[in-house]
Parts: C-alpha cells; structure tokens; sequence
C-alpha cells in the first residue's frame, strides 16, 4: 500500500515531537532554576523551527510530487484530461509543468487520432463499393455497409472469422490465395442472387505491406458491375440486332439481282415483280438507316430541341390529315376529339414525328373496320395527347419492353407493315426531350391507348 506525503509528513511530526519530548525529560533535570524554563523554550522553539520546515518541503516537494503522480497515473490509464496544479516554473512545479504540457500535447493528439479515424471509417461505411479486410492468417478483420448489402452478413457475424467460412466463392479463395502467395493485386468477377436478381461483382484483392515490406494483410474491394454489364450486353444486342435487320433485305435484294443476272430469258414481267421488291427492301434498307441516325441524332447528349411557341391544336390536325388516306384504305374510322389553341413551348417537327409514329402504329395494329380516337386536351400543367385504337394489343408483359430499340411483339406482322422497331424509342427520347411522359395501356384483342403529357411551358414541369 503506498503511503501518502501527508502520512509521511505526520510521521516526521510524531518523530520530531517525541525526540523534543525525549530531550526535555534528558536535558531538563541537568540544568537547575530559571535555566530550566529557557531550555523548554528553546527547544520548543526549535521544534516549531524544525515543523515549519518539514511544513514547507511537504508543501513544496512532498504535495506537487503526489499530484504529478496521480496526474501519471491518470495517463497510463488514457485520461488525457488529466492535469497538476502548478504555481511557478521552478523545481517541481517545473515538473508539474511539463507534465500537464504532455498531457496537452497527448490529448490533442488523441483527439486528431479520433477525428482521423472517424473521417476513415465515415469514408469506408460510405464507399459505393463493398470493403473486406482479412488479416496476414486470412481473419477477416473488417468490413464495410456496402459488404453487408451485398452479401446480407452483419459486422459480429464476420468479424474474426476465416473468409473462407464467409464467402463461399471458389473464385474468392483463388484471388485471397494468389494475392498471399505472389503478393500482388488480382482481379476477378463473380455473380451472386439478391433476390430476383443476379448482380455481377467485380472482385479485386490488394495485398497491404508495412514499412519493412512484410505483407500485413489483404484489402478486399467488390464493386458491383450489373450496371455496366447490362449497358454493354444491350451495345451487344443492338449491334446484333443492327446486322439482322439489314441482312434480311440485303439477302433479297442481292438473290432477286442475281437471278436476273443468271437468267438472259427472264420474262420482262418476272423482272417487273423482281424490281418490285428489289425498289421495296431497299425503301426499308433506307428507312432503317434513316431511322437509326435519327435515333442517335437523338440519343446523342448534345441533342436538344428547338423550342418555340407552337398551337398544339394545328399539329395533331394536320398529322391526322396527313394519315386519313391511309385510315380509310383500311376502313378505319379516325374520331378527332381535339381542343383548339392548345399552345405550348416545343419543338413542332419532333412532336409531329412523335404523333405520325403513334398513329401508324394505330393503323398498323388495328383490326379492319376498327377506330381510332385522338384526343388532346390541357390538364394543367400539361397538354395531353392520347391516341387509342381497338386493335390487336399488347400483351401485359410485353408492354414495358415496347420501347426498347428492334423490340417487336409480332416480328412477323410488324415486317409486314415495313415496321424496323425503331419508332417508338425515337417517340420516347422526343417525348423525353420535351420533359415530358409517355405511358401505353393496352389489352390483348381490344385495344391500346398512348399518352402523351407535354408540358406547356418547358422547364417549369
Ligand atoms: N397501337 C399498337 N397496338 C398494338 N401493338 C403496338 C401498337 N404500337 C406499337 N405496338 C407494338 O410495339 C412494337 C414496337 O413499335 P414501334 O413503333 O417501335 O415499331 P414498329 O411499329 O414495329 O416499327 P417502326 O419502327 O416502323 O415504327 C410494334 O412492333 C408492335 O408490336
Ligand atoms: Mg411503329
């Protein structure tokens, strides 16, 4: 048990005081009389000389001593606020200084330590890839939220276990055993079920060093590349879809010059029929390539549209006017239902191809003998436009796919009508460059409603 300077203190005092008392029963009975009575007080006065002193070293040594050591204790324990009364900068309140110096120094070092590894732990938590830490021994020892996400396993469920009892990927353990044995950084991909889907996760092991070049672990990065991977795999489809497209006509055209050329007698009414369909595979070679610069015209990022204040009203009359032939070739009957004045800010040739679009493919899916309405109204903030037919119909599960490039519901039927698949994603990007929306209803064998909302004043929608 240690003992404290004031216990120290009151043991001197005792000590002192008994040699005092020791000395007047010595020294008293030697001398005789009056002598007597100043021996006492001079060894009284000693006594009280001798007490002030040991008072002033306790109060200068002993104290401050005790305090700077109870001021030590508190550090070792990591109580950097601790700090020693100190009055002056000499002897030990010199000492006294320079401990409450260090633990200034240490608390705001302490402080920065907690700050640095809070900013850490902000930007690991929140990195948009997942984080997986493992040991020289392969522990993992620490992970990220996007980890968690990704692999449904909390931090405690981890923690301090072998990433093998973690991760059940071949994949993982190859990269996690090539990074410890060749001490270099190794990329892999791997794909992993949530749910319905299935994300593909581009894994990449980075062996850490210390500074003597021991290798201290490995940091595991997972980015997830299902985003990617679908953009590039519709690049893929597209350009496959690009080479079906013309190849067909193409093949035609080029059997139907062939056979002219192979055949001299060839009756000038079989070359008439040949020209025929030579003239129309290369209109739809044509209106294929027309429409897939129109459509990269469009999807390009500069693209913008001309905007101007045009009467909405004109535009749709005049593209039904422009379709009526058409209709009543069909015996389709065309009801207009549309308000007058309909201004809006827009680009009137682009919203004229996006109406001409729906009512071809009106005309082009309606049963004979079918109707088609067009309606187009305000319903503030927007200029509506809707166009229904009680043709042939979408079946549900098709709908939402309508849009994408080539996507045809009857590849058969839409060829004959010349259709290339294209139209309605050149709709959409033109609706969408107007800030607008556009939304399909439809039903198999009664019919199909397009919508469009444009709003009146771009920009404001
Ligand atoms: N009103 C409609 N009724 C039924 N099906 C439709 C209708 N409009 C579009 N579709 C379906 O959506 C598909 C895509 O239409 P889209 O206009 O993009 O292509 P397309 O008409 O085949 O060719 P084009 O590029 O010449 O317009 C069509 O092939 C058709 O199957
Ligand atoms: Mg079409």
């Amino acid at each position: 048990m240690k003992k404290s300077s004031k216990f120290t203190f009151s043991v001197f005092i005792t000590i002192t005081s008994f040699l005092l008392l020791g000395l007047i029963f010595m020294i008293v009975p030697l001398v005789q009389g009056s002598d007597r009575i100043v021996v006492v007080l001079l060894l009284i006065g000693a006594h009280a000389v001798v007490f002030m002193m040991l008072y002033q070293i306790y109060l200068t040594y002993l104290k401050p001593n005790e305090q700077i050591k109870a001021v030590l204790a508190e550090l070792i324990k990591g109580n950097y606020t601790a700090r020693s009364y100190e009055k002056s900068h000499h002897g030990v309140d010199h000492l006294g200084y320079a401990v409450n110096k260090l633990a200034f120094n240490l608390q705001n070092l302490n402080r920065q330590d907690k700050m640095h590894s809070r900013q850490l732990h902000t930007v690991i938590e929140n990195m948009e890839s997942g984080i997986m830490l493992l040991d020289t021994k392969g522990y993992v020892q620490l992970i990220n939220r996007k980890f968690t996400e990704l692999f449904d396993k909390t931090e405690a469920e981890v923690t301090n276990q072998l990433y093998y009892q973690v991760l059940d990927q071949k994949k993982v353990y190859q990269a996690v055993q090539d990074a410890f044995l060749y001490e270099e950084t190794f990329k892999n991909s791997i794909t992993i079920t949530k749910g319905q889907n299935r994300l593909f996760i581009e894994i990449v092991a980075v062996p850490f060093f210390n500074e003597s070049n021991d290798l201290r672990g490995l940091v595991f990065v997972f980015h997830d590349i299902t985003e990617l991977k679908h953009v590039d795999q519709i690049r893929k489809d597209f350009v496959a879809n690009v080479s079906h497209e013309l190849k067909t006509p193409v093949t035609s055209i080029k059997g139907f010059a062939e056979t002219m050329l192979d055949d001299d007698a060839i009756e000038p009414a079989m070359i008439h029929k040949f020209l025929t369909i030579i003239y129309k595979e290369s209109d739809r070679l044509q209106s294929l390539i027309h429409d897939l610069l129109e459509l990269t015209k469009l999807e390009q990022e500069e693209f913008k549209v001309e905007l101007k204040r045009i009467n909405f009203s004109v535009i749709v009359n005049d593209c039904v006017t422009f379709v009526k032939e058409l209709a009543h070739k069909r015996d389709l009957e065309l009801k207009l239902n549309v308000d007058s004045d309909l201004f809006l800010t827009g680009d009137g040739a682009r919203l004229k191809q996006v109406i001409l679009n729906l009512l071809y493919n009106a005309i082009s899916y309606s049963k004979d003998h079918g109707q088609i309405v067009v309606t187009a109204k305000r319903t503030h903030p927007w200029i509506e436009l809707t166009i229904k037919d009680n043709g042939i119909g979408i079946p549900e599960e098709m709908i939402d796919r309508i849009f994408e490039r080539f996507y045809r519901v009857d590849q058969a039927r839409s060829r004959e009508t010349g259709g290339t698949g294209l139209g309605l994603a050149i709709v959409k990007h033109i609706v969408e460059a107007h800030e607008g929306v556009i939304e399909v209803d439809s039903q198999v064998d009664i019919g199909t409603t397009f919508k469009i909302l444009i709003p009146i004043t771009h920009g404001l929608s």
